[in-house]
């Protein structure tokens, strides 16, 4: 089956999960969880989830344990897409080919929408009954880690919104790598950690899934990049243009689009390299690693 196919499948399974996951209260506080639902339930791409549990089934986890932390990951990416959007960030009108949350509600609302589904996404797995109490805490670490200010996620936007290029290219190369790690990289690599940890993989076979997320990582942040630049506005479901319009410094804008699609070919290959120990049962693995750089959205 075409890795697309694949996903699909995995997004009907996993959406109609998602549904179940989210009680709309009574009263005005329905609002931000309205929001909430509205930035989550709107055609992502679930990668963050596939990784998850496609990592948690190279050690036969099923799906009833895998599912609620892959909820609970895309909670948490879903918040930070809501906040990137921002005016007072990227000042993004459109995601996922629809209003961003603040154009849809207002932006006090799409503020507090992205509060409650970071909380919500830590509430949400530490509930969660399926997965057993020292691993739901092992994976509470991780997550708050990999979203945080200090290596992670919002460590990466901090970097995306306040790097300059210095001048000296070893350093703004580190620079840009550092960026592309956290902001997009931590949370991908989470997703893959998180399926090794379910699995109680030892610690060597663990670090092969992290190389691979981190090498995936760091192309899939590329391949965004150069989406922007000369991707389809319509499949894309973004407004592009926007990382030159702002100065952002990617590696694109730095070394141009062709030397970063080589980088990316090249990081690929790396990380598919990484699963060799798994064989056939990282098929699935494999192949998205080449989607990841190949996609159009
Ligand atoms: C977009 O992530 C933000 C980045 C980290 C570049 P995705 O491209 O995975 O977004 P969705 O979830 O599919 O909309
Ligand atoms: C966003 O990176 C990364 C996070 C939300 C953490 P971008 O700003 O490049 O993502 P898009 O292009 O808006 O999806
Ligand atoms: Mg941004
Ligand atoms: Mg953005
Ligand atoms: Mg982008």
């Amino acid at each position: 089956m075409e890795i697309a196919e694949v996903l699909k499948n995995f997004c009907q399974e996993f959406n109609a999960y998602l549904e179940t996951c989210f009680p709309l209260p009574e009263g005005a506080e329905q609002r931000t969880v309205a929001a909430m639902q509205y930035a989550v339930m709107n055609g992502g791409k679930r990668l963050r989830p596939f990784l998850l549990c496609e990592c948690a089934g190279l050690f036969d986890i099923p799906h009833n344990i895998s599912f609620p932390a892959a909820a609970s990951l895309e909670m948490l990416h879903s918040y930070s897409l809501i906040h990137d959007d921002l005016p007072a960030m990227d000042n993004d009108d459109l995601r996922r080919g629809k209003p961003t949350c603040h154009k849809q509600f207002d932006e006090a609302t799409a503020i507090l929408a992205g509060d409650g589904l970071q909380t919500y996404a830590f509430e949400f797995l530490a509930s969660a009954q399926e997965i057993q109490p020292a691993i739901r805490l092992t994976l509470l670490q991780l997550l708050a880690n990999a979203a945080g200010a200090f290596t992670g996620m919002v460590a990466g936007q901090t970097l995306d919104l306040y790097a300059v290029p210095s001048g000296n290219p070893q350093t703004d190369e580190n620079v840009i790598t550092r960026l592309e790690e956290m902001k997009t990289g931590r949370l991908l690599r989470y997703a893959c950690e998180a399926g090794a940890v379910l699995g109680k993989a030892p610690l060597d076979v663990r670090q092969h899934l992290v190389t691979y997320s981190r090498k995936i990582g760091q192309a899939f942040q590329i391949a965004d990049d150069i989406l922007d630049r000369e991707g389809d506005q319509k499949l894309v479901g973004k407004t592009l243009h926007k990382d030159d319009s702002q100065s952002k410094f990617t590696y694109v804008s730095y070394y141009g689009v062709e030397p970063a699609r080589k980088l990316a070919q090249q990081l690929i290959a790396e990380a598919q390299s990484e699963l060799e120990i798994f064989g056939i049962k990282a098929e699935k693995l494999h192949k998205l690693a080449r989607y990841i750089i190949d996609r159009k959205y």
